[in-house]
């Protein structure tokens, strides 16, 4: 498993995606395209606009709730080192415990996993918008949930559903002794199938672009779940054959075809 190499050509590629200019189609900073219920990044006419943040949050509300960072630092005991659970291209992840107080009759009393962008890496404010965008819409058994997020100043926070058995990649390739059996894995395989099914079968798909085993997460009974939208797109529309876009994904795991022309075709 190429775990070093493998990051560092998303973050390469990531860096270019800073400058896209993103076309303002209302006067609204926030709108929804024509014929799907979904907003997406390119509906957004500034995604760095503070203003757009808040409409989105009232056009999320609902689906993810809005934590502040005091209230993050003191559900994962002051982001303690014996809550940290890993670390990976965004940032840091400690585990949290939700209690009744802080979101009574919204969020019901639940450990969680808070991700914290590291403000020195080299994901940003993009990434944590395409997570909260996409994962604050898509709810689904194979998709992990994203419970809220924090914006505030330059901190950008997500929060999770806790995943009590952490990612395939640490079951399939860290210090696992016992290893899986089959039909745990053939479970695995098909929860993350049935993430994918249903990304692509939506009214507007989407396409995830970043499966790996680091990003399968596992629940307690196995059950898996995609995590990790930073670099998920619109897939083709009704009337598209095909998309093209910039090549983004992780070196070892994209599919050969798609780095040689960046097109993404609809079957
Ligand atoms: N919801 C969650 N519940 C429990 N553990 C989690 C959760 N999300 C992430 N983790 C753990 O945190 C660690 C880091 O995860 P993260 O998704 O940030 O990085 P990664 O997938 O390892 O790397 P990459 O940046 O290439 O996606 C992983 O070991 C994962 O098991
Ligand atoms: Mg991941």
């Amino acid at each position: 498993m190429p775990s070093k190499k493998k990051s560092q050509w998303k973050t390469l590629v990531l860096g270019c995606f800073k400058d896209k200019n993103l076309t303002l189609e209302s006067p609204k900073l926030v709108s929804k395209k024509q014929g799907s219920s979904r907003i997406s990044l390119s509906d957004l006419s500034d995604y760095s606009s503070p203003s757009v943040i808040s409409d989105l949050s009232n056009s999320l509300v609902g689906n993810v709730q809005i934590f502040t960072c005091k209230e993050l630092k003191e559900i994962t005991n002051n982001f303690n080192k014996s809550n940290f659970l890993g670390e990976g291209g965004f940032g840091k992840v400690y585990k949290g415990f939700i209690d009744d107080k802080l979101r009574p009759a919204l969020v019901p009393p639940q450990p969680v996993a808070v991700k914290a962008l590291n403000l020195d890496g080299k994901q940003g404010h993009r990434e944590w918008l395409a997570e909260v965008l996409f994962l604050g819409q898509l709810k689904h058994r194979n998709l992990v949930n994203l419970i809220g997020y924090c914006y505030e100043d330059e901190h950008r926070l997500l929060v999770y559903e806790y995943m009590e058995r952490g990612s395939l990649e640490e079951k399939l390739f860290k210090g696992y002794l016992a290893t899986l059996p089959w039909l745990t894995r053939i479970k695995i395989a098909l929860g993350a199938a049935k993430g994918l099914a249903f990304l692509h079968e939506e009214e507007k798909p989407v396409i995830y672009r970043d499966v790996k085993a680091s990003n399968i997460l596992l629940d307690a009974d196995f059950v898996a779940k995609l995590s990790d939208f930073g670099l998920a797109i619109d897939g083709p529309d009704k009337d598209q054959t095909h998309i093209t876009t910039r090549v983004m994904g992780t070196h070892g795991y994209a599919a050969p075809e798609y780095i040689n022309t960046g097109i993404i075709v609809d079957f």
